[in-house]
């Protein structure tokens, strides 16, 4: 572990450092002037992710804003039905809205094959944001998860109840396991597509991983995730996967233990004591500050970073919300944030 490592890495290497290497799940999004003035010129949202110009554009700007130990590739987890030919649109404040499949015979309309070709502006996104990075700064770059690009896939865009896709995975096991298993492997090759270009770690988003009883989160979480990063580790050994099983519970034991990721993304509800005493001894952990905290601000930002400095810093630690930094949050705080991140921790 040589200390021209960048610090990210060398957290996810199992090193624990004196101030936590950081950054933030959405970093670049609404609650930046400079996102919303650049978001204005695009009609598309997925013209936004597919323009290598503009997204490595707003891949920087946290960065340059702020000095996070990561960049993250900026795109969404729904390029990979989008390049299946599935329609997708984002509407204005209602999230994405997709052409729904619900049963075998609608994968014959999907695109398997030609889908990774089609995202090409992705990794020459890569390539650039990759040139443009100083030599402490990490790419990221990422995925969704089978089972939670499934859920959108099969709901057709968020959902109360996920009674679709929870349908089709309990009635139609094989059916539901083409999909997930195409899946599977376009995702190996999407994330070893990101590498090639120049991606240093990858995430793999699984938000929907908490809806799911033991037995269906075995089948459609553990397994295809294992499945990923064994197919991905045995190409690129040196690149470390960071899993985000979010509101998975006590089940994130399970899948710490089972499916080989090198670092385990927590939700802000896993007990910072249970990632302690739990987690941590087995793998780095990141997180799991409040998005609304890092919102609000204040004494409550204060002494919450400062609760998990004391506690998760002692040993391997990457800081990081436990979820997607909120458009209301006002972008001083992240600055704020960087300063109760970097030097001495307060008493
Ligand atoms: O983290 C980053 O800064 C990198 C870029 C990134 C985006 N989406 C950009 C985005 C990443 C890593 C994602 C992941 C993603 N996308 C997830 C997994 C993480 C999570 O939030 O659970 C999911 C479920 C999606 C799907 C998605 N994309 C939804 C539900 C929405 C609409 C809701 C919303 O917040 O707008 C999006 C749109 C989206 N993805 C935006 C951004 C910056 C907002 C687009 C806009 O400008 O209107």
């Amino acid at each position: 572990m040589g200390l021209s490592m960048k610090p990210l890495l060398r957290a996810l290497a199992g090193e624990t450092l004196s101030s936590p290497p950081w950054w933030l799940m959405r970093q670049a999004g609404r609650y930046l002037p400079e996102y919303r003035q650049v978001r204005a010129k695009v009609r598309d949202f997925i013209e936004l992710c597919s323009s290598p110009a503009l997204a490595a554009e707003l891949t920087m700007q946290p960065v340059r804003r702020y000095g996070m130990d990561a960049a993250i590739l900026f795109s969404d987890i729904l390029m990979i039905p989008h390049a299946l030919g599935q329609r997708l649109a984002f509407h204005e404040g209602e999230g994405p809205v997709l052409e729904a499949i619900e049963s075998h015979s609608d994968l014959a309309r999907l695109d398997f094959d030609r889908a990774i070709a089609r995202l090409e502006p992705v990794f020459e996104t890569v390539t650039r944001v990759r040139g443009a990075l100083g030599t402490q700064t990490a790419l990221i770059g990422f995925a969704g998860s089978p089972w939670t690009v499934a859920t959108y896939m099969v709901e057709g865009g968020a959902s109360r109840d996920f009674r679709r896709v929870k349908s089709w995975a309990y009635r139609d096991l094989g059916g539901f396991g083409a999909l997930i298993e195409l899946l599977v492997e376009r995702t190996v090759e999407y994330l070893a597509a990101q590498i090639s270009a120049g991606v240093e770690v990858v995430q793999l988003f699984d938000s929907w991983a908490g809806i799911l009883p033991e037995a269906a989160f075995e089948r459609w979480v553990i397994g295809p995730t294992q499945s990923i990063v064994a197919k991905l580790k045995s190409k690129f050994p040196e690149c470390p996967v960071i899993g985000f099983p979010r509101s998975a519970g006590i089940l994130y034991e399970r899948y710490v233990l089972e499916t080989g990721v090198a670092a385990i993304g927590l939700d802000p509800t896993v007990p910072t004591d249970y990632a302690r005493n739990v987690l941590q001894p087995v793998i780095p952990v990141q997180g799991n500050l409040d998005p609304v905290l890092l919102m609000v601000g204040g004494a409550a930002l204060e002494d919450a970073v400062t609760g998990l400095r004391h506690s998760l810093g002692q040993r391997p630690w990457i800081f990081n919300l436990g979820h997607g930094v909120l458009p209301q949050t006002p972008p001083e705080n992240v600055e704020i944030l960087a300063r109760l991140l970097s030097g001495p921790i307060a008493p």
